[in-house]
């Protein structure tokens, strides 16, 4: 029998296959077909089950990523529904970004992988895509890119790990890593102690099981109607219910596939409007999650090529927070694990817990074609004692709003970050104190132990030259170590100020994502010294220091002047101490920056400030004649 497929007296068939998509290549439509079917069969591959549509498979797995552990098993689950959904499955690799494993930080690589994401979605033969993604930046990235290619695409989020045991305690990273090890630096336990701790913190492959940056964008993705709603964010890596999240995934990707072909669009840029981010960011402020959350749903946003969407900002999310109670008690901000909010019914149990209030946009699109109001009249919850522990009612919060606020003022003019639910001693919410500045992480860990440190309980520790250019990538050190003097006598908590990022997983009074970060040379921060005069009111969302204008000018002049003199920005501040000129600024020059090599220049050239996403600039608001399908 002739396949019409290569008759030349016939224009190839636009039907479903995605072997049919995009056949440019050779200028000549048949003999780009012809040459994809040679390989394609050099893949053992058959006509038959090239006529079905075509599910990608983005496999993150990689022998350094432990949160994506099970990928392999998930590829599988994931391959049975697609196939007995009467698709073809094709599973592709992209990066993988461990936290640990990642120099100098995950944050740095984040919009490479969104990038590889987007490509490879965009570039080859695929109808829709599943993105296999847990670990903290994978998630967001896989968003970033899947957005700007907008093909039909479903997120299958790797799980959280289980909890861990010693001497009868659960332990789980990593919380439980920061609490145990601040402990046993203030000698409170030995090391005997630390070691069993260190072999039970990561029990089982899978994400950080506390609501960490990982449980927090699964938290997201459900809120965003992304993922099945009882057992998509919250199942466990290890567990049977995750290996059926994955089946349903794949079959869920091949009705959402056609649906699309019929005629109602669903490719994420047409799923994701703007009511969705506000349902994504109510569930954000309710679950207590992590900061680094509110950068990536900046980027991911900021994505999105409708006004509507991408006209949400760093406002948005403080004046959601001021209506959302925080009601899921896991840690850091209470006591749980994953596996207890996903016993206790999960984002569904959640979701009707808030439904009530009226404080969710019910109309927003989801991935079943359904509303979200839709999906939650189809499955109901019925709440149980247990599951009124961890998912708390909205008239018994564990925090009754604003989580996560957003501060202003002179300290920081585009907006800053802090998790006062995570605060220890909320009397630093409300706090005035003179400033003990560091200029930069290697100045941080030099001093901060110092025992002539002038330092005490009220004073406010800064860290600058931690933003997503002074130190590409923008590192977790927010959580700045209360100094060992300090701690020898009991002081827990500080307020500590820094133009970078803080673990999702920690906890403590502290400022983050201070935009401009100090390294822009107009940045106010960047010009604190010891001993300025810091306030922060979180009620009344101000970060201020107390210098005159005047000073403040004269401060930023000397400090361009310094720049401009030796093309390094702040290493020699014209009007530091020899003290200062030593340990201030970057451990590149600035004017580097427009002729470094490779991803490290474009990285330098193009992020944009933490208010925005940090995402580079040429890859926002993807515009027309970028989208896929
Ligand atoms: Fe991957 Fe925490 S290290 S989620
Ligand atoms: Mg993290």
């Amino acid at each position: 029998k002739a396949n019409p497929d290569f008759d030349l007296s016939q224009p190839i068939p636009s039907d479903i296959g995605g072997m049919r998509a995009s056949l440019a290549s050779y200028g000549d439509p048949h003999f780009s077909l012809f040459l994809r079917k040679v390989f394609i069969k050099g893949l053992g591959f058959t006509e038959e089950a090239l006529s079905k549509p075509i599910i990608g498979i983005i496999n993150t797995f990689s022998a350094f990523n432990p949160c994506h552990a099970n990928a392999p098993q998930l590829v599988e689950a994931c391959k049975r529904g697609i196939l007995a959904a009467g698709g073809l499955p094709m599973e592709f690799p992209t990066i993988s970004i461990h936290e640990s494993f990642s120099s100098p930080t995950s944050m740095y690589l984040r919009n490479l992988m969104a990038m590889d994401t987007e490509e490879m979605i965009r570039g080859q033969p695929v109808d829709a895509v599943i993105a296999i993604g847990g670990c903290d930046k994978t998630v967001p990235a896989q968003l970033m890119g899947a957005i700007s290619a907008n093909k039909p695409f479903m997120p299958l989020i790797t799980g959280p790990m289980m909890p861990g045991s010693v001497k009868g305690v659960r332990v789980g990273a990593c919380t439980d890593c920061r609490n145990n090890w601040a402990k046993y630096r203030a000698g409170e336990i030995d090391l005997e102690d630390i070691m069993a701790v260190n072999e039970e913190l990561a029990p089982t492959g899978g994400t950080c099981g506390v609501m960490g940056t990982a449980s927090t964008m699964a938290c997201i993705v459900a809120g965003l109607g992304l993922t099945d709603l009882r057992s998509g964010a919250t199942a466990a890596a290890v567990s049977s219910a995750r290996l059926r999240v994955a089946a349903h995934t794949g079959s869920a990707a091949v009705s959402m596939l056609s649906k699309h072909k019929s005629g109602t669009s669903m490719t994420p840029q047409s799923i994701l409007t703007r009511e969705s981010f506000i349902n994504a960011i109510t569930v954000l402020q309710a679950i207590g999650g992590s900061t680094n959350a509110v950068v990536h749903l900046m980027a991911i946003i900021n994505r999105h090529p409708d006004p509507a969407v991408h006209s949400i900002t760093l406002n948005d999310i403080d004046e959601i927070g001021r209506r959302t109670p925080l009601l899921v008690d896991l840690k850091p901000s209470g006591d749980g694990y994953m596996t207890d909010f996903h016993n206790a019914g999960g984002m569904l149990a959640l979701l009707h817990t808030l439904r009530p209030s009226g404080i969710l946009h019910e109309q927003a699109p989801t991935y079943t074609g359904q509303t979200l109001g839709e999906m939650l009249d189809a499955t109901p919850f019925k709440s149980f004692p247990y599951s009124a522990q961890i998912i708390r009612p909205v008239n018994d919060p564990l925090y009754p709003a604003s989580s996560l606020c957003v501060l202003r003022g002179n300290l920081a003019p585009d907006g800053c970050v802090t998790k006062a639910s995570a605060s220890k001693d909320r009397r630093l919410l409300k706090h005035t104190g003179p400033a003990c500045v560091f200029a930069n992480s290697k100045d941080l860990a030099e001093r901060i132990d110092d025992p002539d440190l002038d330092v005490s309980k009220d004073s406010v520790l800064i860290l600058q030259g931690i933003g997503p250019i002074g130190n590409p990538g923008m590192p977790e050190a927010g959580l700045i170590p209360i100094p060992r003097k300090l701690g020898a006598q009991g002081v827990g908590d500080m307020l500590r100020i820094s133009d970078g990022r803080m673990s999702g997983t920690a906890g403590g009074t502290v400022v983050l994502h201070i935009s401009p970060e100090s390294a822009d040379p107009d940045s106010i921060f960047g010009i604190v010294r010891d001993g300025d005069v810091v306030s922060i009111d979180v009620e009344a969302r101000s970060l201020n220091v107390d210098i005159s204008e005047e000073e403040i000018r004269k401060r930023v002049a000397n400090r361009k002047q310094g720049l401009a003199g030796n093309g390094e920005m702040g290493r020699k501040d014209a009007s530091g101490s020899e003290d200062e000129k030593s340990r201030n600024g970057r451990e590149t020059a600035w004017s580097d920056r427009t002729t470094m090599r490779g991803y490290r220049g474009l990285y330098e050239r193009h992020v944009n400030q933490a208010h925005l996403g940090c995402d580079f600039d040429f890859l926002m608001h993807s515009g027309p004649g970028t989208g896929g399908a």
